[in-house]
């Protein structure tokens, strides 16, 4: 029979070889979720024995992280603006920096007004979509992916959140499956240059889809073309809010000013004090 304590020193001398940056919080985080308790209950009771399939489960799950793969994969769920994310292999884990993409647009939006129409672009689980959804009760979202595989958590997702009524769900190429105007085009497109996804952490490559990540030779190439058709899919007045990537800034401004269609250009910061995310209007 094994414990809690010796359960937890075990995985963690094991994550720590396998160069996991986390090793003794990772080990809690998934030893937590598999027996259904906090962490008080996992550190108060350091004697408590695991059951026979428990350890062996709890062994799986480390040596699936020891390979690199991320906790939230393992778990099957991702915590986003407080709300519990289904995720798997074919979405991207939805990351605490897109919360600022939604913080942007409540600015703009809250109290919400009437009748919002909202398009979010790579849905991906459907975090920000459905998060909108639920913050901005009058507006209709829909959620657009190239993937069919991401569409179908993000309709799971925003079924568990209980806003499937007011969302549509459309696979497709950015606005290619589109009618029709929008009060809010917002995005986490892909934003990795080519170059730079050698260089990405292991983790990501291994495990994270390519697809969500991948952005052309100078990454901002989905940033383009929705800076580009958004000028002609936004009402006037309406506004678009786009995550960008590290040093993106000035390129992405240079793509609003090109077309001449948006005004009031800004940029908000991420906790760690980067650009996250860009918000202009449309002009009327
Ligand atoms: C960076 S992920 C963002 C996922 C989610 N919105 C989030 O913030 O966690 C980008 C998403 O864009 C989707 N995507 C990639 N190319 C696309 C395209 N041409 N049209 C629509 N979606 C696309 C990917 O499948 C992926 O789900």
């Amino acid at each position: 029979m094994t414990d809690i304590r010796t359960a937890l020193q075990r995985a963690a001398r094991d994550l720590n070889a396998s160069g996991s940056p986390s090793p003794r919080l990772d080990a809690e985080v998934l030893l937590m979720h598999l027996l259904g308790i906090d962490r008080l209950q996992l550190l108060l009771r350091p004697e408590m024995e695991l059951t026979g399939e428990e350890d062996a489960g709890f062994s799986r799950w480390i040596e699936r992280r020891s390979l690199g793969e991320p906790v939230a994969y393992i778990l099957g769920e991702k915590e986003f603006w407080s709300l519990r994310f289904e995720v798997g292999r074919e979405v991207l884990i939805p990351r605490p920096e897109t919360e600022c993409l939604i913080e942007e647009v409540l600015r703009f939006y809250r109290p919400p007004g009437k009748d919002l129409r909202v398009v979010d672009i790579g849905t991906g689980s459907g975090a920000i979509g459905v998060v909108l959804a639920r913050e901005l009760p009058a507006a209709r979202v829909a959620a657009t992916d190239i993937s069919p595989g991401a569409l179908a958590v993000a309709r799971r997702n925003a079924s568990a959140h209980g806003v499937s009524a007011r969302m549509d769900f459309v696979q497709g190429d950015l606005f290619a499956s589109f009618s029709g105007d929008f009060d809010i085009v917002c995005s986490n497109p892909p934003y990795i240059r080519e170059e730079e996804y050698d260089l990405l952490p292991e983790g990501i490559r291994k495990f994270e889809p390519p697809e969500a990540l991948m952005a052309g030779p100078d990454g901002v190439a989905f940033h383009r073309t929705i800076i580009r058709e958004g000028a002609h899919r936004l009402r006037a007045g309406g506004r678009v809010f786009l995550e960008i990537g590290e040093g993106q800034r000035e390129a992405v401004e240079a793509l609003f000013e090109e077309t001449g269609d948006y005004d009031d250009i800004s940029f908000r910061k991420d906790y760690g004090g980067i650009d996250r995310v860009v918000s202009a209007r449309k002009q009327g």
